[in-house]
């Protein structure tokens, strides 16, 4: 990772939704700067504003002022066409990952839909190849799978499949919200794992969404800590979590007790 080279920025990024006494600020004036190659964890509590954040982020979502800056100008989402050109370099998966497949979809049908969407026109045997190859960068089997249904799957496996096909898509930017909140412990560290591979494979940069801090620690090499829509404290991970300066992020630790007992963050 290289600190000087800023992929992604915010300034002033807000977003509100409703009006007048019904209005909610869930991001208020945020500014952010993302390496590339970097791992950024967003940590804050549910209803903090991180998933408005990352839509902001992905362009599904409008800010209503401030502006994001990707590759060190305006984004122009304007077209279809801009668009898409945008979503070829940043992907994003959701905690549930059965919401972003289309479940009548055969699981091999699902990553194949990968190629096409980037434009990637591959031979039968090259595409067999590049599915092997992804089916053996999360671990699953693609003997046993490639002819299943989402449903037939585990959350664990159903979660390992949007990493393949990240894997295939291999943006620059992935952002992550809470990928890992809907399944088991071990199917989770299997999964932090994963993303810890593709940045050391793909130098892609990572936004990992979580209210987890033990989690971010182990994962991101910066942290933003985020509370009612504002960013109150950010900095490399380790000085957040050894040295953390502001109350709420101590509350956030505290709540780690793994954490909590291996430093002395008092
Ligand atoms: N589409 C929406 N319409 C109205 N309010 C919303 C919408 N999306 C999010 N909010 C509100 O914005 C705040 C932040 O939500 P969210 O970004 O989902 O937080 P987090 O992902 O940290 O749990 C919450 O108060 C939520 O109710
Ligand atoms: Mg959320």
């Amino acid at each position: 990772m290289d600190m000087n080279d800023i992929l992604l920025s915010g300034r002033h990024v807000t977003r509100d939704f409703g009006f007048g006494r019904n209005k909610v600020v869930a991001v208020n004036d945020i500014d952010f700067d993302f390496h590339e190659g970097e791992i950024i964890s967003i940590v804050g509590e549910s209803g903090s504003g991180k998933t408005t954040l990352a839509k902001m982020i992905t362009g599904l979502l409008k800010e209503t002022s401030g502006e994001i800056m990707y590759r060190g100008r305006p984004r122009d989402l304007k077209t279809q066409k801009k668009r898409k050109e945008y979503w070829k370099d940043i992907q994003a998966i959701f905690q549930d990952p059965f919401s972003s497949f289309n479940l009548f979809h055969r699981v091999e049908k699902l990553l194949i839909d990968c190629f096409t969407l980037k434009g990637i026109k591959l031979s039968r045997e090259e595409q067999n190849q590049k599915l092997r190859e992804a089916f053996s960068f999360v671990n699953l089997k693609y003997e046993e799978l490639y002819n299943k249904y989402p449903f037939e799957l585990s959350g664990g496996q159903m979660q390992r499949l949007m990493i393949a096909r990240i894997f295939v898509l291999n943006p620059k930017v992935l952002i992550a919200d809470e990928p890992t909140s809907m399944i088991d412990a071990c199917s989770r560290s299997t999964i932090l794992d994963m993303l810890l591979k593709l940045r050391t494979e793909n130098n892609m940069t990572i936004i990992f969404i979580t209210h987890d801090v033990g989690l971010a620690y182990y994962v991101s090499d910066t942290i933003y800590i985020m509370q009612k829509g504002e960013i109150v404290e950010r900095g490399k991970a380790e000085d957040i979590v050894i040295n953390p300066q502001h109350n709420y992020t101590r509350q956030l630790i505290s709540d780690v007790p793994k954490i909590h007992t291996s430093w002395d963050v008092g």
